[in-house]
């Protein structure tokens, strides 16, 4: 694979992160872009970042993308664009003004410089399954309508339309939609951190609603490898993808996985059932395997005790930065 200069966005992220890693680790050269403080977890992000620093191939730079000068930033073959405020739950009410600022407001200023650049770079923006809404008896494909059913999802959705707008104009740009990421480093306000940090507490696991929603949990590993393929792989502009896994896991299955790896009796702390939040997510990823050759290699149950074992790792105490949580796609051996 030809080496690439690659502008990550998002890279004290969860997913940045490990993208920012996985791609220094393949040989690119790689620009790595965040605004710590404009996390929604800022103590998670600070330690990503930090442990960005000392990476060979990884050169920081702390930008807010809603307000910054982008022109030069985007000098690059590739941006691969994470950063953003993600969250059904927090972007209700004052929540919403976030995600406009940090999904919208910041997705059109980094097209319009990149489509302003001397050599415009290819642009991979993540989405999200929930602007499909919730699945009916068969997996979402990529054209199917969309059905935003919170801010957050509505911003994501505007966040695709800016990107089709600029393929128009002939930016080259692929979209990546999403399923429910987990695996080490999970952002800490979703699901899996919350239940796992919980069990390891030995507290109650706080599930939103009755916990017979389902979701198409697709491992970071995975994502990065979809990721990585899409950001290196020359795909006709405009091109959307669905990067989920096939299958769909009642959220009280995963409970039950857990609580095995964890070695818990699974005691839950019910809570009111998010407004927005789909009843089943599930995704048709097809599209991603006839054009990057990606399908998702990692079972629930194999990436969920990945999960566990990062968390332990973490209550133990830190690590070298180099080494803390990095997923097999970028882990050292
Ligand atoms: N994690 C998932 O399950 C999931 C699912 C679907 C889609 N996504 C999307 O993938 C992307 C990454 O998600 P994540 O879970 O890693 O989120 P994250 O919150 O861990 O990472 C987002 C990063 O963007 C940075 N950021 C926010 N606003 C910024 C700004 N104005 N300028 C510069 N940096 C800014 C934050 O500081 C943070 O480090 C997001 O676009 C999210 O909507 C994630």
């Amino acid at each position: 694979m030809r080496s690439v200069r690659a502008v990550v966005t998002g890279a004290a992220g969860f997913v940045g992160s490990h993208v920012a890693e996985a791609m220094a680790h393949a040989g690119h050269e790689v620009v790595a872009v965040d605004a710590p403080a404009r996390s929604a977890s800022p103590a998670a992000a600070r330690v990503n970042w930090a442990g960005l620093a000392d990476r060979p191939g990884v050169h920081r730079v702390e930008t807010d993308l809603a307000v910054g000068d982008l022109t030069a930033l985007v000098r690059a073959d590739v941006v691969v664009h994470l950063a953003g405020r993600p969250g059904v739950r927090s972007s209700w009410g004052a929540g919403r003004a976030a995600a406009v600022r940090d999904n919208v407001t910041a997705t059109r200023r980094l097209l319009a410089a990149c489509a302003a650049a001397a050599a415009p770079p290819r642009v991979v923006v993540a989405s999200s399954s929930s602007v499909y809404g919730s699945a009916g008896g068969r997996p979402h494909t990529e054209r199917d309508p969309l059905r935003p059913a919170s801010p957050y999802a509505a911003s994501k959705a505007e966040m695709e339309r800016l990107t089709a707008e600029a393929a128009v104009r002939g930016l080259p740009t692929v979209v990546l939609r999403y399923f429910s990421v987990y695996g080490p480093r999970q952002r800490p306000d979703m699901a899996f951190h919350r239940f796992i940090e919980a069990g390891l507490a030995g507290h109650p696991l706080p599930v939103f609603g009755d916990g017979g929603q389902s979701r198409a949990f697709t491992h970071v590993d995975d994502v990065v490898a979809a990721t990585v393929a899409a950001a290196t792989t020359g795909l006709p502009p405009g091109t959307v993808l669905n990067v989920g896994h096939p299958e769909h896991v009642p959220v009280r299955a995963a409970i039950d996985l857990l609580a095995g790896l964890l070695g818990v009796r699974p005691r839950i702390d019910h809570r009111a059932a998010v407004r927005g939040d789909a009843a089943r997510t599930w995704a048709d990823s097809g599209e991603a395997a006839r054009l990057l050759g990606w399908s998702p290699r990692i079972g629930l149950a194999e990436g969920l005790a990945d999960q566990v074992a990062w968390h332990r790792r973490r209550a133990a105490g830190p690590e070298p930065a180099h080494a803390s949580g990095a997923g097999t796609a970028g882990r050292p051996s």
